[in-house]
């Protein structure tokens, strides 16, 4: 298992989340604090007051500036403390680590290594979720189990066959070989499994409408270390896309997952489900929502199973990986080679 790769842009919340309130969120084992100023910015501050630690969380705003709970050190937006009580002479190393942030397709992004090396055309892209051709239904579960275990399970999914047996899981998924391929040089790793004739699991029967078999693929696109997205066609058996790349009798659907480490142990797994068809119909965002976090949760659920497991194991336990973890092989491999220059800084 890899450490974490710190100089990268994470998911921190979704835009919704954040407003004139302060939200206490640990990333990559970090305490942070995100609010937005008065002029809609958003601001993420290290979430411990500099004189005796107390949240910065627990405190409150005036203005744009956060005053502690405590003895009330009072900070700006760039985390300068600017007043403390009793005295004048604001100490010159009194301030709190700030963040970068940006807000990119719903989601509120902190890069939490250097902040120099913070470049907001490095954060990767997942547009459907702001686009109005696009309904949008989305979540965000606690996983007690290291992010690393959520990243198999979606490259890999396989799975669904088993776990997920009469939500999106029918016989095909497992039975369909898939193909792998990595860039390495832009660090993305594709997975795909195309089925020509397969059952129709609710998930999508009840959403498209589609009656009896049809044609299924899914496209992985892995973007290490956060963002996650599947693309899912679904289609009666045997209707294809157009030579010229249109798909009108096509539905599609955007599965976008962030995966941010909380702690070693525990990950923030936002999920997001786009679809390009019944856009604006309450009943199937209704559906796909309840349906989306059930699946969710039964990954929740098998993961934190195995992070006890993991935990209380002696050490030298080997894995032993077939064709279908090819995907999840090649992401621990990339993911080993980020995090390799913060492992050397660390030593
Ligand atoms: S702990 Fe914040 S002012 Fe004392
Ligand atoms: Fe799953």
């Amino acid at each position: 298992m890899s450490a974490f790769v710190r100089n990268q842009w994470y998911v921190a919340a979704y835009g919704t989340e954040v407003g004139r309130g302060l939200l206490a969120r640990t990333i990559l084992g970090e305490p942070i604090v995100f609010y937005r100023t008065t002029a809609g910015d958003v601001v993420a501050l290290a979430d411990r007051c500099v004189h005796r630690r107390f949240p910065l969380s627990e405190s409150r705003l005036d203005g744009d500036r956060v005053v502690c709970g405590y003895h009330g050190f009072t900070y700006d937006p760039s985390g300068t403390c600017v007043s403390v009580p009793g005295q004048t002479r604001v100490p010159r190393t009194a301030r709190v680590p700030s963040y970068p942030v940006a807000e990119q397709d719903s989601f509120v992004w902190v890069w939490i290594g250097d902040p120099a090396r913070a470049d907001n055309s490095l954060i990767p892209r997942a547009p459907w979720l702001a686009d109005p051709a696009y309904t949008t239904v989305r979540g965000r579960e606690p996983l007690a189990a290291r992010y690393e275990l959520l990243v198999d399970n979606l490259m890999d999914l396989s799975h669904e066959t088993y776990l997920h047996g009469g939500y999106i899981g029918t016989p095909e998924v497992a039975d369909t070989p898939i193909t792998t391929e990595v860039d390495e040089e832009r660090r993305v790793i594709y997975v795909s499994r195309h089925m020509a004739d397969a059952a129709c699991p609710p998930f999508y029967a009840k959403s498209t409408g589609i009656e009896g078999r049809i044609t299924r693929w899914q496209d992985i696109e892995y973007h290490p270390p956060c963002l996650y997205l599947l693309h899912s066609r679904i289609a009666p058996a045997g209707v294809l896309p157009g030579a010229d790349g249109t798909d009108p009798h096509g539905f599609h659907v955007e599965v976008v997952y962030a995966i941010t480490p909380e702690t070693e142990h525990s990950t923030h797994d936002f999920w997001a489900v786009a679809r390009d068809f019944a856009l604006g119909d309450q009943e199937v965002s209704d559906f796909l929502a309840e349906n989306n976090r059930t699946v969710v949760l039964q990954d929740v659920e098998a993961l934190d199973v195995l992070e006890r497991v993991i935990q209380h194991e002696p050490d030298g336990y080997r894995e032993l990986s077939v064709n279908i973890d090819t995907g999840g092989l090649a992401a621990r491999r990339i993911l080993e080679k980020m995090a390799e220059p913060d492992r050397a800084a660390a030593r």
